[in-house]
């Protein structure tokens, strides 16, 4: 059986990973979608809890689709849980240079090759942060996530707004 392992923050999942999760789900067997503890980037806005409740509410439709977390190395993880292959979304050249650099890294530490899917251009301008960003001082994110992230965005911030 292949596995494919998307990691990532998902702090907020966006419609941008939910159309990469889905694509890589027509492709692979099993996939694994492993959300980071702790990001490196910042403090989450959801707690890990948070993060993956809302993968596995907007990925409940996808039968081959499981929602994990880890810490540490991703390859150490994906070792552990058989996955053979990472896969990421590309949404444009900026993206390019570090996800290159983080799957030769990858690839060096372990063996396990990483695959990239093109980004929908409808969602390439998408980020989680920018969706944060948005959702903080009360702009409509209803095209950009799910209807259950959506709510959850309004519920953290609408009594700021
Ligand atoms: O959604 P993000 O924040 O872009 O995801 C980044 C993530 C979690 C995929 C990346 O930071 C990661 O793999 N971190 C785990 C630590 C690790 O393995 N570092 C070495 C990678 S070369």
């Amino acid at each position: 059986m292949a596995t494919a392992l998307c990691p990532g923050s998902f702090d907020p999942v966006t419609n941008g990973h939910l159309d990469i999760i889905e694509r890589t789900a027509r492709h692979f067997d099993d996939v694994l979608v492993a959300v980071i503890r702790n990001p490196q980037k910042s403090a989450p806005l959801f707690t890990l809890a948070e993060r993956e409740e809302m993968l596995r509410e907007v990925l409940a439709h996808v039968p081959n689709v499981r929602i994990d977390h880890f810490k540490g190395l991703l390859v150490d993880y994906a070792r552990e849980h058989g996955a053979e292959s990472i896969v990421k979304g590309l949404r444009a050249i900026s993206d390019f240079d570090y996800e290159l650099q983080m799957g030769q890294m990858n690839h060096q530490l372990s063996g396990i090759d990483t695959f990239f899917i093109t980004t929908n251009p409808a969602y390439s301008f998408l980020s989680s942060s920018l969706v944060r960003d948005v959702a903080r001082f009360g702009g409509d994110v209803s095209s950009m996530v799910p209807p259950s992230v959506a709510k959850r965005l309004d519920e953290r911030f609408g009594a700021d707004n």
